[in-house]
């Protein structure tokens, strides 16, 4: 099986990113939002990201025009009818994905590999809502997708070793590293870095310390590119917030519990970059 076409899911911060790199890579792609208003949006910050990368040389003006010519926003999921690949990417809900999931197992060809993009929820919970549980997997991307070399490629008990090769072979064929982690909460990345970033609120919160002063301890002391507060904005609130209460579901680590501050920023809207303000305020 040859994978030409691309399905995408879900067009916000991750589904624009992935749609961006398969597209760059030469695949058709086909993305999906809930709303007709974030398809513009989602197209509008492909476009956007697209001509960053042209500017600082990471690709020609040639590229740029041929990625956006294969990318395709859609209100209909039997779009994905002729799709070999769908990659998953909305809120991190296991009803909702799993819902998506079983339209998704209705409209594409048998053979069609199905993933989620899921940073913690059970990837066979979601798989079993398809007649198919052996061709779905995992396939992990990480923030923001047209930078990061990175891709956990999620093995569940029941995805076929076809599945997996397949989807190595998508994944190396954007330019990632991709690894094979086991159908656990966080997998590797997030299941080490939630406890570190949930930590660092929970000393912004107590007063222990300024959110300046947490973020560049880590950017100076550790050399990260960003500090964890400054990462918790750039991922979205929400997002930590549905990670961190799914992971504490799972694993009952009292440093995974969802501080308070993050639960009231989260109700309050504050979810960080995409919304202008998080624990810094981007509306200038
Ligand atoms: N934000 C990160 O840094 C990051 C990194 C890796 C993985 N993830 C995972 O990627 C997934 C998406 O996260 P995100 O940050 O892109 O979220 P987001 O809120 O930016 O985007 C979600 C998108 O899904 C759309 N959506 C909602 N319901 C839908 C439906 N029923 N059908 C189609 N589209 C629908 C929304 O309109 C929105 O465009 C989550 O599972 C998250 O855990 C996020």
């Amino acid at each position: 099986m040859e994978i030409k076409k691309v399905g995408v899911v879900g067009f916000g911060l991750m589904g624009c990113g992935i749609a961006e790199v398969c597209a760059k890579a030469g695949y058709d792609v086909i993305a999906s939002s809930s709303g007709g208003e974030s398809v513009e949006k989602g197209l509008a910050a492909i476009k956007a990201s697209l001509y960053r990368a042209v500017e600082r040389g990471r690709a020609t003006a040639e590229e740029k025009e041929d990625a956006l010519s294969r990318i395709k926003g859609t209100m209909s999921f039997d779009d994905f009818r002729g799709c070999d690949l769908v990659i998953e990417a909305v809120p991190e809900d296991l009803e909702l994905k799993k819902k998506i999931f079983a339209q998704l197992d209705k409209v594409c060809p048998p053979d069609a590999i199905l993933a989620t993009n899921t940073s913690c929820l059970s990837v066979i919970d979601i798989a079993v809502a398809t007649r198919r549980p052996e061709r779905v997997l995992g396939l992990h991307f990480f923030n923001p997708v047209p930078l990061m070399k990175l891709v956990e490629l999620v093995k569940t008990v029941s995805t076929s070793d076809e599945t997996v090769s397949l989807g190595n072979t998508f994944g190396q064929s954007l330019g990632k590293t991709v690894i094979v982690v086991r159908d656990l909460p966080g997998f590797i990345v997030i299941r080490l870095i939630m406890p570190f970033v949930l930590g660092a609120i929970r000393l912004y919160e107590s007063g222990y310390a300024s959110k300046e002063d947490i973020d560049q301890a880590i950017v100076m002391g550790l050399n990260h590119p960003m500090g964890p507060l400054a990462l918790c904005d750039f991922a979205g609130l929400d997002t930590i917030l549905s990670i961190a209460d799914s992971m504490y579901k799972e694993l009952r680590e009292t440093q995974l519990n969802p501080p308070i501050l993050l639960k009231k920023m989260v109700a309050a809207g504050h979810l960080g970059r995409k919304t202008g303000r998080g624990f810094y305020d981007y509306r200038k």
